[in-house]
C-alpha cells in the first residue's frame, strides 16, 4: 500500500480532509514545524503519528530543511501534501522531493501568491477567487498546476466569509489530487502535469455561493 506524509503548521482543516477522505494509502505521519498546532492532537486522537520538527530549534533554513528531509525519508511516502504548512523550503529540500509533493494554495495562481490571499483578492476587487493544488517547485507558491477551483467574490463579502468559500473547494480538490497521484493517475513528466484518464479536464466549475 502506498503511504503519504502530510505537513502542516497550525489548524490542519486540509489534513482532515485528507485523512476524512479514505485515501488508497496510508498517512504514515503528520509533522508540524510548529509544536502548537492545533491539527497535531485531532491527527493524534486518529491514531495517525505525529512529530514536530521545531524550526526555532535550528539555526538557519538549510539546518531545519535537512532535518525536515530527514524526518519524511524516516517514514518512506510515496507522497508528500504540505497542508497550510507555512515554511519556505529550500532549493535542496524541494528538488529531494520533486515529483512526489504537492501544496494548496488559497488563490487561482499564479494570481496571489504569499499570504493574505483573500483580503488582495477583495482590494483586487476581482470576481473570480479560488485554490489551487500545485506540484511543489523551488519559488514560492507556484509550480506546475494539478487542479484549480473557483468561486465567485460576492458584493458584501468580508475576508472570512471570503476564506471559508475557498476553504470548502480546498477541502474537494485537495483529496481529489492526492487520490490521482496514489492511484498512479497524476505525475510530473518534464515539468508538466500529465493526468491519466482525466478527459473533462481538471480545473472544476465555478460553483454557488452554497456549492
Ligand atoms: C489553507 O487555506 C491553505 O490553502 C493555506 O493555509 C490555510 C491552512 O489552513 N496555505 C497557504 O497559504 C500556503 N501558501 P488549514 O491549516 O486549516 O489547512
Amino acid at each position: 500500500m502506498k503511504s503519504y506524509v502530510i505537513l502542516i503548521s497550525g489548524r490542519g482543516s486540509n489534513m482532515q480532509s485528507l485523512i476524512d477522505a479514505k485515501l488508497p494509502g496510508r498517512c504514515a505521519a503528520v509533522i508540524s514545524n510548529r509544536p502548537e498546532a492545533a491539527g497535531l492532537a485531532w491527527a493524534a486522537e486518529r491514531g495517525v503519528p505525529t512529530v514536530v520538527v521545531d524550526h526555532k530549534a535550528f539555526p538557519d533554513r538549510d539546518a531545519f530543511d535537512a532535518a525536515l528531509a530527514a524526518e519524511i525519508e524516516r517514514h518512506g511516502p510515496d507522497l508528500v501534501l504540505l497542508a497550510g504548512f507555512m515554511r519556505v523550503l529550500g532549493r535542496a529540500f524541494v528538488e529531494r522531493f520533486e515529483g512526489r509533493m504537492l501544496n494548496i494554495h488559497p488563490s487561482l495562481l499564479p494570481a496571489f501568491p504569499g499570504l493574505h490571499t483573500h483580503r488582495s483578492v477583495l482590494e483586487a476587487g476581482i470576481r473570480i477567487h479560488g485554490c489551487t493544488v500545485h506540484f511543489v517547485t523551488a519559488s514560492l507558491d507556484s509550480g506546475p498546476v494539478v487542479v484549480q477551483a473557483a468561486v465567485p467574490v460576492l458584493q458584501d463579502d468580508s475576508e472570512s466569509a471570503l476564506a471559508a468559500r475557498v476553504l470548502a473547494q480546498e477541502h474537494i480538490v485537495y483529496p481529489q489530487a492526492a487520490r490521482w497521484f496514489l492511484e498512479d493517475r497524476l505525475s510530473l513528466v518534464q515539468g508538466r502535469v500529465m493526468l491519466a484518464g482525466e478527459t473533462s479536464g481538471n480545473g472544476t466549475a465555478l460553483r454557488s455561493p452554497q456549492g
